[in-house]
């Protein structure tokens, strides 16, 4: 890198002069060092909140979850996901990539399927939830679910209740006309098994039947 400062004054010129040539993995090393500095004094100045505790002030969230009102104290940090699983003890939505690219953790957000490890629960005071538990009535299955095991939809079954509500979302919307408009609007929820064929078939025929 040249150096294209203005020419130095007198004051300048008495001290040790700058090198005109600096490389730039030497910039970088500067550069690089400054920014941990500062990041370690920003973290350092920060008082740790006590044991068992985020350090973050907690609030409040009304949620109807599968028909039931629920009135929660959540970090306003907590994915929807974490506070399904781990929160409300409704294990039956699946962490998979926690980064919206795999689609187990779909679930049906006022009517409309979503990912919930994207969205802060925070983010949706009043609204309506319904994850897998809250498909069947009792004994008796939803269609879908029914549908999945006629047409052998799962394999190990990690994937299979994103699937399921995303197949719910998928009929709802009117996007399940054909193997191929499934195979389209299904295309966010990824299946390690490879148990695609079932699953199209499952949303076809219970799509027909709906
Ligand atoms: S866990 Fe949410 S998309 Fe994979
Ligand atoms: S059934 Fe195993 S990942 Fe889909």
């Amino acid at each position: 890198m040249i150096n294209r400062q203005p020419p130095s004054t007198n004051a300048e010129a008495a001290s040790p002069p700058f090198p005109a040539i600096v490389s730039r993995r030497a910039v970088l090393q500067m550069a690089g060092g400054a920014a941990s500095l500062a990041t370690i004094s920003t973290v350092a100045a920060q008082p740790a909140p006590p044991p068992g505790q985020t350090g973050n002030a907690l609030e409040r969230v009304r949620l109807v979850v599968n028909g039931d009102a629920r009135e929660l104290e959540l970090d306003p940090r907590q994915s929807l996901l974490d506070v399904l699983r781990e929160t409300l003890d409704l294990t039956g939505t699946k962490k998979g990539c926690n980064q919206g690219a795999c689609g187990a953790c779909t679930v049906l957000l006022n009517g409309r399927r979503v990912v919930s490890c994207l969205t802060l629960a925070a983010m949706h005071d009043g609204a309506e939830i319904t994850t897998i538990e809250g498909l069947s009535r009792g004994e008796e299955l939803h269609p879908l679910q029914a549908a999945f095991i006629e047409h052998d939809g799962l394999q190990c079954g990690y994937c299979t209740p994103g699937q399921i509500m995303s197949g719910v979302g998928c009929i709802a919307e009117g996007h399940a006309g054909s193997p191929e408009e499934i195979q389209f609007w299904m295309s966010g929820n990824i299946c390690r098994c490879g148990a695609y064929p079932g699953i199209v078939a499952a949303v076809a025929d219970a799509a027909e039947r709906s």
